[in-house]
């Protein structure tokens, strides 16, 4: 028997200047129900979920609940109808603590006069409907990622959601983080919840998804059950061609050592040591907390170091400052696009070339037809999809926000490029490109330091892995003991 529709969305179009996101495409979510909305950076996903919230109106199309047509001014009118969103870019309050984030909207004021112990009370129970162990007192701005997601669910589901959008909850979750996620989604589907996921990852998509909705440069080009279908239809459906190999046959040669780490201290990272070879890339795993996002920032100055030292090329160098990183030849490519990789309102072109001249390797005059060109071979080469060089990074989708930020480090041609998560929220089809890409760069003598959650990028791209557990090093693997078992039972302190 078919579940009953909730929501309903008829012919959406949506213009924004210079792009069409989104032409004549429909979609249906039903009770009970796992939908993927699937398709490339830029395809429209965000942009119809922001439609179907009420945060942006469209041109044409109508939106059903229970059969009945609504228009949503506002994301209050959208919230109201039942429909609950955790965006892509997560939008809380900072400042607050969890137990106020959950009640954003408001806590029966009778009296004027809230009663702060049964807020926090009520607090608890909330999270833990989600599994979620967490201090409400915590303040927001101090919680993880995955604790933040966690939380806006949490949200959701005490707001008596009966849809939820969940635009790509997993992209920046490790393999346990993901694992809970997934369990939840599980549980408020059997609760009758008709769940939307918008997500890049394969495995995801089959292990809880019921049906597919694929969308193609704003069209959308198939509806499917998804056992009707398999990975490999799946990815054409999206990109329009087949990608036979994810992954790149690795050729590099990794030649002498170039870095040495020994005991790196802070308060994030504790007594670190490997060695970097040139042109190979050391991979970097590990959980929640356990500091390995940390260590990519401490090795490009964000964080001191407060002992320990640093030899490249035979040379001791400070890493006092992210400046003095780029002077001795580090890229740092951050896993917060938002808030560390981009400044939202200038173009892309601004963005690319802010890192281009700090090195001093370019010179000081600026020579804007060089700079086109730079400009242009990096959209080209990573497909960003944008109307031209002058749109603001604000205006580009997630993924392709995340291929700028790669940009601008790959061309001021480091010695060694620090990545924390270098591929988050990347399509599949970009992302075959980006490890391509990596591969030539270690074929050069290029040396990478790639911290990844994503384990399967993490084994196949790796010459070797270091696993951190608790701020330190808890064990380090050559290529031929690199499987997840191994990775995993590092990571979890074994
Ligand atoms: N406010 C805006 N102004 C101009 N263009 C926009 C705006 N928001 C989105 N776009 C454009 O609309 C298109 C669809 O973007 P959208 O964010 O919906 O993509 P997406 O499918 O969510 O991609 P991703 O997987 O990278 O998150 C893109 O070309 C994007 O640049
Ligand atoms: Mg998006």
């Amino acid at each position: 028997m078919e579940s009953k529709v909730i929501l309903k969305a008829e012919h959406i179009t949506k213009q924004f200047p210079g792009v069409k996101a989104l032409s004549d495409v429909s979609l249906e979510v039903r009770e009970h129900e796992v939908l993927a909305l699937l398709g490339e950076n830029g395809a429209g996903k965000s942009t119809l979920i922001k439609i179907l919230a009420g945060v942006q109106p469209p041109n044409s199309g109508d939106i059903y609940v229970d059969g009945e047509k609504v228009r949503f001014p506002t994301p209050v009118a959208a919230q109201n109808a039942g429909i609950a969103v955790v965006y892509q870019e997560l939008a809380n309050v900072s400042e607050l603590t969890v137990a106020e984030n959950l009640f954003i909207k408001g806590y029966g004021q009778k009296n004027h006069t809230l009663n702060w112990k049964q807020i926090y009370a009520e607090a608890e129970k909330i999270v833990a409907e989600v599994d979620l162990k967490i201090d409400v007192h915590k303040q927001m701005g101090l919680c993880t990622v995955a604790e933040k997601q966690q939380i806006e669910i949490a949200r959701a589901l005490y707001e008596n959601a009966r849809v939820l959008i969940l635009d790509e909850p997993t992209s920046a979750l490790n393999d346990k983080e993901i694992h809970q996620l997934l369990e939840n989604i599980k549980k408020l589907k059997s609760r009758g919840v008709g769940i939307v996921l918008i997500t890049h990852k394969m495995d995801e998509i089959f292990a809880v998804s019921d049906r597919v909705t694929i969308l193609r440069d704003g069209v959308s080009v198939a509806q499917k059950e998804i056992q009707d279908i398999t990975e490999q239809e799946l990815i054409r459906l999206m990109v329009g061609r087949e990608i036979k190999d994810m992954y790149p046959d690795k050729n590099n040669h990794p030649g002498e050592v170039l870095l040495k780490v020994n005991n790196l201290h802070n308060r994030h990272v504790h007594d670190v040591s490997f060695e970097l070879k040139k042109g190979e890339i050391l991979g970097v795993y590990g959980l929640m907390g356990s500091g390995h996002l940390e260590l990519g920032k401490t090795l490009f100055g964000c964080y001191p170091a407060t002992r320990g030292d640093v030899v490249l090329n035979g040379r001791k160098v400070r890493m006092s400052c992210p400046k003095q990183c780029l002077k001795d030849g580090f890229a740092f490519v951050p896993s917060e696009r938002k808030a560390e990789g981009l400044v939202q309102i200038q173009s892309i072109w601004e963005n690319i070339m802010t890192a281009y001249y700090e090195n001093g390797k370019n010179g000081w005059l600026v020579k804007r037809k060089k700079e086109s060109g730079i400009v242009e071979k990096w959209i080209q080469s990573l497909s960003v999809k944008t109307p031209g060089p002058y749109a603001a990074a604000a205006t580009l989708s997630g993924g392709n926000q995340q291929k700028v930020v790669l940009a601008k480090w790959l061309e001021i041609s480091p010695e060694i490029i620090i990545m924390n998560e270098p591929t988050r929220g990347i399509d599949v089809g970009s992302k075959s490109e980006i490890y391509k890409l990596l591969n030539e760069l270690c074929g050069q003598g290029v040396s990478i330091i790639m911290i990844t959650s994503e384990m399967p990028e993490l084994l196949a791209m790796s010459d070797h892995v270091i696993v951190m557990h608790e701020h330190r090093v808890q064990a380090a693997f050559s290529k031929d003991q690199l499987t997840e078992t191994n990775i995993m039972t590092a990571a979890i302190g074994g």
